[in-house]
């Protein structure tokens, strides 16, 4: 199954990837996270693994990417990844499309057709799961990257904007005909009903609180293993999800 994680900046999509990358690979199921975040640089960190080489290096870097990405033949499986681009721990991989470093340098586009396009390309096995920690915003979705997940999990933080983007994604969602659902993040007994009532409560499939050890883990750079019985929930849901359709 692949998951596309998106949001508003800083609403807690790479949280949410690794804690569930992190619960997936504990009971046992392999998992490719991809870091297609141009611009950040933490979710490493929080995997508890080095940062990867840029996966666009082996297209020969950005310049040569929009005409290398083309190329990219259907049927890569997560094996057939050269060990270089990866960064591992336990059953989770982490493959890093590329970074914006300089001053100047010119835009996200190449990468974003790159992860794109590896979306549509890589094929997964049985117990495999694919998760794509997105940039902050829509860009992706305006860019087509999306299309080629099997569901989109949309991170809502309370927050009056990101209410507001999370309903502008379903709707983009709902037009591609993708599978899509809301975890409400950072919620507290204050902002869980606000939250809930401003959001269609059915796609929910996970309420996560707001806790001090995942904001202190994130401050100080530390792996985030914290186990939260909400997040082992949402694993059930997805689990199931695949078995129902065989085809992700
Ligand atoms: N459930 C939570 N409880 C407490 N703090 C949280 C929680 N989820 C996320 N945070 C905090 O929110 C901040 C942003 O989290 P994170 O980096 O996961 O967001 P993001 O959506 O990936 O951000 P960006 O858009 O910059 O990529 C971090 O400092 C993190 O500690
Ligand atoms: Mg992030």
């Amino acid at each position: 199954m692949k998951i596309l994680v998106c949001g508003k900046g800083g609403c807690g999509k790479s949280t949410i990837s690794t804690l569930l990358a992190k619960e997936i690979s504990r009971r046992g199921g392999k998992v490719l996270v991809i870091d297609t975040d141009e611009s950040n640089f933490g979710l490493h960190s929080q995997l508890g693994v080095e940062a990867p080489q840029d996966f666009m290096n082996y297209f020969g870097g950005k310049k040569l990417l929009f005409d290398q990405v083309k190329t990219l033949q259907k049927g890569w499986k997560i094996d057939e990844i050269p060990e270089e681009y990866l960064s591992e721990k336990e059953n989770i991989k982490l493959l890093a499309m590329g970074k914006i470093y300089d001053f100047g340098e010119g835009c996200a586009c190449p990468i974003n057709a790159l992860s794109s396009k590896f979306l549509e390309v890589i094929e997964l096995g049985k117990n495999e799961f694919l998760i794509a920690d997105t940039d902050a915003g829509i860009e992706h979705l305006g860019r087509g990257v999306d299309k080629n997940c099997d569901i989109i999990i949309v991170v809502v933080e309370p927050s009056r904007e990101s209410i507001k983007l999370s309903k502008k994604i379903s709707e983009m969602a709902k037009a591609i005909n993708k599978d899509f659902w809301y975890v409400l993040n950072k919620v507290d007994e204050d902002t869980r009903d606000i939250l809930l009532n401003s959001v269609e409560k059915d796609k929910v499939i996970a309420v996560i609180p707001r806790d001090e050890r995942i904001f202190k883990n994130c401050l100080s750079g530390k792996e985030l293993d914290v186990e939260l019985e909400e997040v082992k929930k949402m694993v059930d849901v997805l689990e199931n999800l695949q078995k129902k359709k065989k085809s992700i």
